[in-house]
């Protein structure tokens, strides 16, 4: 019988090139997910252990995860929706408000393919060749879209956007969406931008610091009115049982989060120090750091890393710049003792 699936795909799903995530291979020391390798706090493993006598009902803690984030980052729990990663925050917001988007270039590709999968068209803005923003460029562009993606330190260059910079594009007053999923790595936020402005939408991870990537758990944080709005179009009980108590849990125990934060900042500043010897490094804020592999291509420079049993992530070129690019996570102090090691050997 003849395919009949040509008539039936909706046409700009074709067109979707699918998300590709850091590769995973049992025994490898992983830097291309930017995880935390350190693995999330005794306290939480001893969450995740007891909450397997609640497994058989459905999840039932959102209220006092909303709770818990809103002391974390010092609003109410009505300005706060939970997701499963932050990952479905994008999609929520993406389903409840009209495109077009806009977004940085390079940044976290799910913007582009989350807003590719509903149909949305999706803008992009070249960032400067040293990877900050322009951001007169940005807000010229952005008077064609309705939403905003905005990545704070952002993936993968790990530059940051300055506050005034941030205030001038809300001053527009388009859905502005920060991501801060490496917020604990930078320590600013524009949650208290939130105070002046109803149209912006932070969103934060326990993927990243909290070390919770497995288990799927994320966060929005917006005026009351726009996460209505979320909650309205968001399936119920995507965040489960045990990523709850683990989030309640890490929120408990945000010291053992903090020391933890500190030695990946401190081993970044050693890696980007390394990296720099002999690539054109940028200075991250996250616990990334991107090198231009030239003259080395990116891929040859990542399997280098790889046949000595350590997985980065080759990014290959971005449209519009020059170069080749490599973004090598911070990993345990000994997991970036390794990968310096096979540095030095290159
Ligand atoms: C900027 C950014 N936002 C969101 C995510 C995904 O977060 P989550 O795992 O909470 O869906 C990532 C993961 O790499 C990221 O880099």
């Amino acid at each position: 019988m003849k395919s009949r699936l040509n008539e039936y795909v909706k046409p700009w799903v074709n067109d979707i090139e699918a998300y590709i995530p850091g590769k995973t291979i049992e025994g490898y020391v992983k830097l291309a997910s930017n995880e935390n390798n350190y693995g999330p706090s005794p306290r939480v493993m001893d969450a995740i252990e007891k909450a397997k006598s609640v497994l058989h009902i459905y999840p039932h803690k959102d209220d006092d995860v909303r709770e818990k984030i809103a002391g974390y980052c010092n609003t109410k729990a009505e300005n706060i929706i939970l997701g499963n990663g932050s990952d479905e925050l994008l999609d929520l917001i993406l389903k409840a408000f009209k495109g077009p988007c806009i977004g940085l270039n390079p940044s976290y590709s799910w913007y582009k393919i989350a807003a590719g999968i509903l149909g949305e068209e999706y803008l992009e803005v070249n960032l400067n060749d040293d990877f900050t923003l322009s951001s007169e460029q940005f807000i010229d562009k952005s008077k064609r879209a309705n939403i905003l993606f905005l990545c704070n330190p952002n993936n993968p260059t790990g530059t940051v956007i300055p506050e005034d910079k941030l205030r001038e594009i809300l001053d527009e007053n388009k859905i502005t969406v920060i991501d801060e999923a490496y917020y604990e790595f930078y320590g600013k936020s524009a949650v208290p931008l939130l105070k002046k402005y109803d149209n912006l939408i932070v969103l934060r991870t326990f993927a990243k610091a909290f070390a919770l990537a497995g288990l799927r758990i994320g966060y929005g944080i917006a005026n009351s009115n726009i996460i209505d709005l979320l909650y309205k179009v968001k399936m119920p009980f995507t965040t489960n049982s045990v990523a709850q108590e683990a989030a309640i849990s890490a929120l408990d125990d945000l010291r053992y989060t903090e020391s933890r934060v500190n030695k990946i900042i401190k081993d970044r500043e050693i890696l980007f120090n390394k990296l720099k010897q002999k690539f054109r490094a940028f200075r991250s804020h996250a616990n990334f750091v991107l090198i231009d592999t030239t003259p080395i291509k990116s891929k040859e420079f990542y399997e280098w890393f790889l046949e000595r049993g350590i997985i980065i992530r080759n990014l290959g070129k971005f449209n519009g710049f020059r170069g080749e690019y490599c973004r090598i996570s911070v990993g345990t102090s000994d997991e970036n003792r390794a990968f310096i090691r096979a540095l030095e050997e290159l």
